[in-house]
């Protein structure tokens, strides 16, 4: 059985890879892709951009982190849904472009389905495998809602295709991914999603928020007992050995992910056992001393106000929050104003 639609004409086609030409997951990557990595790699404190966690692997692990126990914020986002779905609607409206940035397999967006009844569904996700199948599923369950998917790196550009219908247009970013910014670099990308947004249209961001908590909580959410989330992490180095022809042995590393209470941000770094050397394409090397670390994630935490205020920079208003009742995790719509 097929699931309740608003009919609109649909759009042609999918786009793929488009725009960065930044696939990441690509066996031959963009030039200035194996710059930033050779150049986090060779940082006095080495680092690797969280996007390199996602590629098919990495983005399934994902999924399995976010049936984990001790991983709250899936789970508490969705009860904060399903609890105030009806407000929420109420506050984004009906008939929304839904533009879903990161969205992986689509079922957080799907379940939104039904109440904001959207004019265009809008799955943008830089792991273009992983999304291909996912929309793949959503087209039988969802035959006549318009699907425009888009392969990209978002993290540093927005540049949406033209088929992506400028009216009221909503930017839904759940599951805290704009805790994995820096904290100006937060400030730019809201302002990009506000930019992108037409003045004097009804357009908003949807965006799920994780806060700040005891560090129990979080350091058991970073670094689960069932070890999916060393997975996780480890596995970032597969990707790199594949990107970059690297020689990294998983097994001369380690996971680590604690709550940095001082800058309000769960760390995750990959430590090496032992003494290591590195090698990689064009001669590029690095010696890591045991104990040395390479920061991969950093994921901020916020308190209500300090997001609003965040946002209020950012050039939107009109916010509405809503929590869970233990108030770990918030969802927060806002208008552009
Ligand atoms: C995608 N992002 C919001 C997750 C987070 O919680 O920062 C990624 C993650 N890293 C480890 N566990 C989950």
């Amino acid at each position: 059985m097929t699931e309740p639609y608003v009919v609109v004409p649909p759009v042609a086609g999918k786009i793929l890879n488009d725009r960065s030409g930044n696939d990441t997951s690509s066996p031959n990557p963009h030039d200035d892709t194996l710059d930033e990595l050779q150049q986090g790699l060779l940082a006095p404190t080495a680092q690797v951009s969280p996007k390199f966690l996602y590629d098919a692997l990495g983005s399934r692990l994902f999924e399995a982190i976010c049936e984990l126990p001790e991983y709250y914020p899936t789970r508490t986002e969705a009860a904060i849904f399903e609890l105030h779905g009806e407000d929420i609607a109420a506050a984004t409206g009906t008939g929304v472009t839904l533009i879903d940035l990161g969205a992986g397999n689509c079922a957080k967006a799907a379940r939104l389905f039904p109440s904001l009844l959207p004019r265009q569904y809008v799955p943008v996700d830089i792991s273009v495998d992983f999304l291909g199948a996912a929309v793949e599923g959503l087209r039988q369950r969802f035959p006549q809602l318009p699907i425009q998917e888009v392969g990209m790196d978002f993290s540093s550009v927005l540049a949406l295709p033209d088929s992506v219908q400028r009216e009221h247009r909503l930017f839904f970013y759940p599951g805290s991914s704009l805790g994995n910014f820096a904290p100006a670099e937060a400030l730019q990308f809201l302002r990009r999603l506000r930019q992108a947004l037409p003045t004097g249209e009804a357009g908003g961001v949807l965006l799920g928020v994780d806060l700040v908590k005891a560090p129990t909580l979080l350091n058991a959410a970073y670094d689960d007992e069932l070890g999916v989330t060393a997975a996780f992490n480890l596995n970032l180095l597969r990707h790199l050995n594949r990107l970059l022809d690297a020689d990294f042995a998983l097994r001369d590393w380690q996971h680590r992910g604690f709550f940095n209470a001082k800058l309000q941000r769960v760390e995750m770094h990959l430590e090496a056992r032992r003494d290591v050397l590195v090698h990689w394409r064009n001669g590029g090397q690095r010696r890591f001393q045991q104990g040395e670390r390479i920061h991969t994630e950093s994921s901020y935490k916020f308190t209500a106000e300090g997001f609003a205020d965040l946002l209020g920079q950012a050039g939107f208003g009109e916010i509405s929050q809503w929590f869970d009742p233990q108030r770990w995790f918030m969802v927060c719509h806002a208008r552009a104003v």
